[in-house]
């Protein structure tokens, strides 16, 4: 079905010249912008949220902080509080483009993000590192942990609204991921990471977040179970987030509401952390010096309206089903601003998100903003 009212996006290489000699021309300025605002649409009490990288945070890239300023209520820190970006050295942290990232937030009156304390990846190896060349015992390991978690949840102390304190604990079958974390401290690494983070900020929200929960049922269970054991113990955790790295076919509108049910059924609020939906084909990067195979990337020329179209009903039936469980649900964040800003593309070119390049509103946007139009 043709669908209405949308904006058709057509890349071919004339077209790109016409538009770029419109916006030139001050077509593609301020009158083109999108007229309504997702966080002035959502439910009342959401977060709409979007993560951001340093250009963004530092201001520098002013087209893409004129969209977040008006789309969004809550920004996540693309990469700026990761480990390995805020804690790289045992005995130094680096805290200057990580106190603009939070001003950004404060000044604008955004819910400010804590993405992530406790994750495999993105952490330097001293973390882990003992003495001998192995592991470090567990005492270490926890020492480094509480450290870390104290100075940097401690620094930013009632101005991050909540954190994902720990990132990918799970496999694909529900059972714990053999991180370093896990090795060197033993299955109570996640409880101890929650302990830390209450105690270096009572009042931040404590989230835990992973991927594929919506597509592995096992993972899922994982992740419940998980839920279940911090209440045992009596610790704080306020929402599980599902990352929410999607495709156009999967997951499907089902696993989405079972998965938000499941979840919400443990007590904890559900959040979609990473919202995008991948167009690609999977595929291994090419061999070193190889070229990549034309069919690994197929929209170089720009993106068919099929796909274009198919895009904006996947995030429309995904809104939909977020919609339905407003009271559930507390967050949702895209993953980058624009297409051209998604970590998605490496190399190929993607079109994940509800802008284009150009930061123009593509028909996915519309299609959201429509949904969420029913809402009441
Ligand atoms: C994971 C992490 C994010 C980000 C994405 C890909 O989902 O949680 O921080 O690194 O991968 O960019």
């Amino acid at each position: 079905m043709q669908h209405k009212g949308a904006r058709r996006i057509d890349r071919r290489p004339v077209t790109r010249a016409l538009t770029a000699a419109a916006c030139a021309l001050a077509l593609c300025g301020p009158a083109a912008q999108e007229t309504r605002a997702l966080k002035d649409l959502v439910p009342g009490g959401w977060l709409i949220g979007v993560a951001i990288n340093q250009n963004q945070s530092d201001e520098r890239d002013t087209a893409a902080v004129d969209l977040i300023t008006r789309q969004f209520n809550a920004i996540s820190p693309e990469n700026l509080l990761k480990f390995e970006s805020v804690h790289r050295q045992p005995d130094g942290f680096t805290f200057e483009a990580q106190d603009r990232y939070v001003a950004f937030g404060q000044q604008r009156g955004m819910a400010v993000i804590g993405h992530t304390l406790v994750w495999h990846s993105q952490t330097p190896a001293w973390v882990w590192a003992g003495s001998d060349g192995g592991l470090a015992d567990r005492a270490t390991m926890l020492e480094r942990m509480r450290v870390h978690i104290a100075t940097v949840v401690g620094r930013y102390k009632g101005r991050i609204r909540g954190w994902d304190v720990v990132n990918e604990a799970l496999n694909d079958d529900g059972t714990l991921r053999d991180s370093p974390w896990r090795r060197g401290i033993g299955d109570d690494y996640i409880a101890k990471a929650f302990e830390f983070a209450r105690e270096a900020d009572p009042g931040a929200e404590l989230y835990y977040n992973d991927f594929n929960l919506a597509t592995r049922p096992a993972k899922r269970a994982g992740a419940i179970r998980i839920v279940k054991e911090l209440q045992q113990r009596g610790l704080r955790i306020d929402a599980v987030g599902e990352q929410g790295h999607w495709r156009l076919n999967t997951p499907t509108v089902a696993e989405i509401d079972q998965t938000i049910t499941e979840l919400r059924a443990t007590g904890v609020k559900v959040m979609i952390t990473e919202l995008d939906v991948n167009l690609l084909p999977p595929t291994a990067p090419p061999a070193p010096g190889q070229p990549r195979e034309p069919a690994a990337n197929p929209y170089v020329d720009g993106l068919p309206d099929d796909v274009q179209q198919a895009l904006a009903r996947c995030y429309a039936n995904a809104f939909r089903v977020f919609l339905k469980h407003r009271d559930d649900i507390t967050r949702v964040t895209f993953w980058g601003v624009s297409d051209g800003d998604s970590w998605l593309n490496r190399g190929r070119m993607n079109y994940p998100l509800l802008w284009d390049r150009q930061r123009q509103p593509k028909a996915a946007f519309e299609e959201v903003t429509k949904v969420l139009m029913t809402k009441s």
